[in-house]
């Protein structure tokens, strides 16, 4: 474990922001705890690798950043296989190496930035799976007296872009192991959007799904090595049936997706188009010119220029859609 004070935080999130901790602590080993917790400056906040962050110019209190490694099969039943791997690990290596080793299950989340024990947080999810279709379970420190507990999906209460991680539990927990559970029946999952298109006259296995999403990402999410963001900006916000049909009454190109429950999804990045956004710029922050739900920063923006921006989207959003577009990322 080592402690740096007065830490750039700026390559340390991928919105790359003006942002500096107080302290920041690098989490290698879960023994450390103790120690941490007996010595730190309060509070305390997790950091994976801020792929879903909006730090503050000044992060006060301790930032630790979890650097877990490890990932190993747990074992196997006639049904799946069951895989462990450590919060710090990169989600997308993880998940490559299970595809290299003929385990099957989460090729539709490919390269999808952060760690792994960032994943359930926010139940990461695209084209068409969800974290929680596969996790079996995690394991995770007390950040109020060190104690270990085991949650399993029950208990994390996942919904879409939202986990008990974000609300009643939040910043009690360091996540430091995730377990998954990768059935060995595996059936492709090719209903979103141009998935199935891309994989036309191709032989339909694991990792050509992996490569098509990655393919359909990199052509319209922008790298957070070239250019600062954190993914979409906003959730696709969730309607009633009758406000979704009166919104396609007056909208007739609206993009929307009727979900189980009988509520309707809305397609912020189709709304924030409409409303002008796409490829505008405010400040040193814009929203992206391929994918207007992404915001990306230009270039030496702090968390205010992100907090102008924000309100402005979502002000003509409201205007013209009334509809409330509301924050996926955290904020410190
Ligand atoms: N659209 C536009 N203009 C835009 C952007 C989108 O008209 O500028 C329309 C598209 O034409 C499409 C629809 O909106 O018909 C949906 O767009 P897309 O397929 O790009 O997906 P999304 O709804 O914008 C969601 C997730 C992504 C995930 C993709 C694929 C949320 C908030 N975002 O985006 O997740 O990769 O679906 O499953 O649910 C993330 O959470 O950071 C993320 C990137």
């Amino acid at each position: 474990m080592s402690t740096h004070t007065a830490c750039d935080l700026g390559p340390l999130h991928t919105l790359g922001l003006r942002a500096q901790a107080e302290c920041l602590v690098h989490f290698t080993d879960g023994h450390q705890l103790q120690a941490l917790l007996a010595e730190a400056e309060r509070p305390l906040r997790v950091l994976g690798s801020g792929s879903n962050l909006v730090p503050g110019e000044r992060v006060g209190g301790t930032v630790i950043r979890v650097e877990l490694v490890g990932r190993t099969l747990l074992g196997e039943d006639e049904y799946a296989w069951y895989v462990a791997a450590a919060a710090g690990e990169n989600w997308h290596d993880f998940v490559q190496w299970t595809l290299e080793q003929g385990w099957p299950g989460l090729e539709n989340l490919s390269l999808i930035p952060g760690t792994v024990g960032a994943a359930p947080i926010q139940n990461i999810g695209a084209y068409g799976v969800e974290l929680k279709d596969r996790f079996h379970g995690l394991a995770a420190l007390s950040l109020e007296d060190g104690s270990v507990c085991l949650f399993t999906p029950e208990h994390c209460e996942f919904g879409y872009r939202d986990s008990i991680f974000k609300h009643g539990q939040a910043g009690r927990w360091l996540i430091t192991e995730v377990l998954f559970r990768l059935p060995k029946q595996w059936e492709a999952k090719l209903d979103y959007g141009d998935l199935r298109a891309r994989l036309d006259g191709q032989e339909i296995t694991p990792q050509a799904v992996a490569d098509a999403v990655i393919a359909t990402r990199q052509s319209k999410l922008p790298d957070p090595a070239v250019i600062g963001n954190a993914g979409s900006f906003f959730h696709n916000p969730v309607v009633s049936a009758e406000v979704a049909a009166a919104l396609r009454e007056r909208f007739p190109g609206l993009v929307n997706y009727p979900q189980e429950d009988g509520r309707v999804k809305l397609a912020a990045g189709w709304m924030i188009e409409q409303a002008g956004w796409k490829g505008k710029r405010l400040g040193q922050v814009g929203m992206y010119d391929k994918q207007a739900l992404v915001l990306v920063n230009h270039g030496g923006a702090g968390a205010a220029d992100v907090k102008a921006l924000m309100q402005a989207v979502q002000a003509d959003v409201a205007k013209q859609f009334g509809v409330a577009l509301t924050p996926e990322p955290i904020w410190w």
